[in-house]
């Protein structure tokens, strides 16, 4: 088992489509942990570990990853959190780190559950085996409509949009609704966060809510 008593730190799921502005927020929110002289640890899911990024490479970058089906997608991406978990997670909660993580389980139950159609009953279990009992404290969704999804994947630098990227119009639509669905089900442990505020007035508002739940 991954955990056997409850640490002392506290793990923080950031949730939402391309182009939320989580890396920003996370940024954000690490600055201002640190300065209240919190140990952070940030990590991004897929990937977060040697043998994460090369998961995340088979998922994100393959070529011909158009042919990858829903099942071996959800399989891949849980492998990678099963390994960020018990290689980076355990420890530095056991050490009283505050981790920000940029995707955690949710994203699976929304992007292969949701987006692709897969049973909700196994992928809950896979996502249950994966991350044993290290469940979020705190997760927070940055929720934009669809269309700026698309717009600000747009206006990003990169060249060519990576095989997530290039999903349609419906499918942003369909990943917004399952985080609004999910964060409706379960108030205790998430927040809904407007995206389309500036990244000033986000920041304030995660900082308030964490001192508010995390104190
Ligand atoms: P990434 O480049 O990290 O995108 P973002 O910056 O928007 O997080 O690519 C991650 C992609 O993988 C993104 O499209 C969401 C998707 N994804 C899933 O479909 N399932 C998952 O469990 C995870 C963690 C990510």
């Amino acid at each position: 088992m991954p955990l056997k008593q409850k640490p002392t730190g506290k793990l923080i799921s950031f949730e939402g489509s391309e182009g939320a502005g989580k890396s920003t927020q996370i940024a954000r929110l690490a600055a201002r942990l640190q300065k209240a002289n919190r140990e952070v640890l940030t990590t991004r899911e897929p990937g977060g570990t040697e043998i994460g990024e090369q998961i995340r490479n088979i998922i994100v970058h393959n070529s011909k990853g158009d042919e990858m089906c829903a099942e071996t997608e959800l399989l891949l991406f849980t492998a990678a959190r099963a390994q960020l978990v018990r290689e980076v997670i355990v420890p530095a909660l056991t050490r009283g780190a505050i981790v920000l993580t940029d995707r955690y389980l949710d994203s699976s139950t929304v992007y292969q559950g949701i987006g692709r159609n897969l049973a909700s009953d196994p992928v809950a279990q896979i996502n249950r085996f994966a991350v044993g009992n290290v469940m979020p404290d705190l997760t927070i969704v940055l929720d934009v409509p669809e269309e700026v999804s698309i717009a600000r994947l747009k206006q990003r630098a990169s060249d060519l949009p990576d095989r997530m990227e290039r999903e349609n119009i419906d499918f942003y639509k369909k990943v917004r609704e399952g985080y609004l669905v999910l964060a409706k089900g379960m108030p205790e442990r998430f927040v809904v966060v407007d995206g389309t505020k500036t990244p000033e007035i986000i920041e304030k508002k995660i900082w308030s809510t964490i001192e508010e739940r995390l104190k």
